[in-house]
């Protein structure tokens, strides 16, 4: 198939683009800079170059494609209004211009705020609709253009997408651990995080273009919830510092924005997903990824 893959030159798009290769699809990604194209040439990746501000040049991207994989996200985390903005944007570019084909278009979300006290399970539909939501809503937006003839499908990925060279939450944690001298967590640290390998993720996204049904809710997920003291102890451990509890009320100052999301309970399930897709996460747990040293890079010493 030719899949046009936006966020193709990122940490999950780019272990992504490798897998659509390998199963021999012909691939190409959206790039707005030198670096990103060039990355995606190298490979043998046919560019698209264009921005989520140029919705023209998504446009064209969808236009000359099978099947649409949307990676891509500013995460700007000081202004997280822009982010969900430029995303339902690209979202609802990207269905319009699918519509009635009945091409799959496979979509990132995340399992942050669909339920409370119990984990995420692909049942559980998100509550966030319209644009000023998170993710501006897209998660919905993108399954109601199932019943406008696109074979959407979400996928849910775990707050950690986790491996060496990940530069995402668990690498922002680490680096408040680094800044403060010191590897927290919140309040008692029993709010948990789900977990997934940058390369079972990747093999997921696969698995779900070739297999999943319009209107899926995928969970890439492998470990359901890891306590976030788990997770600090293992930053502590592999950074050489302390660790220590941060009271509730301290926790955005202490962490910034990652504070949001390190004091949420994060955790979900993949049973529906593993068994639809025959899909079985086989990576690095994300402690053993810790604990190798996959957040505490050797920094070179002169000399
Ligand atoms: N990683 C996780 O743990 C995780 C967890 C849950 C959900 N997600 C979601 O999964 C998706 C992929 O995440 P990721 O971790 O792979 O993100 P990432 O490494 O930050 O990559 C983001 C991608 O988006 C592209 N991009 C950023 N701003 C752009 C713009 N203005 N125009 C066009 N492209 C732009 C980047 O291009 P450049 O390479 O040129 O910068 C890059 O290819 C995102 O929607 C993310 O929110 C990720």
């Amino acid at each position: 198939m030719r899949v046009f893959v936006t966020g193709a030159s990122g940490w999950i798009g780019s272990a992504t683009v490798d897998e659509l290769l390998a199963a021999g699809h012909e691939v190409t990604g959206l790039a707005r800079s030198d670096a990103s194209a060039a990355a995606l040439q190298a490979k043998g990746v046919r560019v698209c170059r264009g921005d989520l501000d140029d919705l023209a040049s998504i446009r064209a991207g969808v236009e000359a494609a099978e099947a649409v994989i949307h990676l891509a996200n500013k995460h700007d985390w000081s202004n997280p209004a822009a982010s969900s903005a430029a995303e339902r944007a690209a979202v609802q570019t990207i269905g319009d211009a699918l519509a009635g084909t009945g091409r799959p278009f496979l979509l990132a979300a995340g399992v942050a705020g669909l339920t409370l006290g119990r984990p995420a399970a692909e049942s559980d539909p998100s509550p966030f609709h319209g644009p000023d939501s998170p993710r501006g809503g897209s998660e919905n937006l993108a399954l109601e253009y199932a019943d406008r003839g696109v074979h959407a499908v979400s996928l849910r990925f775990a707050p950690t997408v986790h491996g060496a060279g990940d530069h995402g939450f668990i690498a922002a944690i680490a680096a408040v651990a680094r800044a403060k001298d010191v590897s927290g967590y919140p309040g008692d640290g029993t709010n948990r995080w789900a977990a997934v390998h940058r390369s079972d993720a990747a093999r997921l996204v696969a698995l779900g273009l070739a297999k999943a049904p319009a209107g899926t809710r995928l969970h890439a997920v492998a470990e359901e919830g890891i306590p976030t003291r788990d997770i600090a102890e293992a930053i502590g451990r592999a950074l050489g510092l302390p660790v220590t509890s941060i009271a509730l009320d301290d926790v955005q100052d202490h962490f910034g924005w990652i504070g949001t999301f390190f004091g949420m309970d994060l955790a979900a399930t993949s049973t529906v997903t593993q068994e639809l897709l025959g899909w079985v996460p086989t990576g690095p747990t994300l402690i053993d990824d810790i604990n190798t040293g996959a957040y505490s890079p050797r920094t070179p010493t002169a000399g």
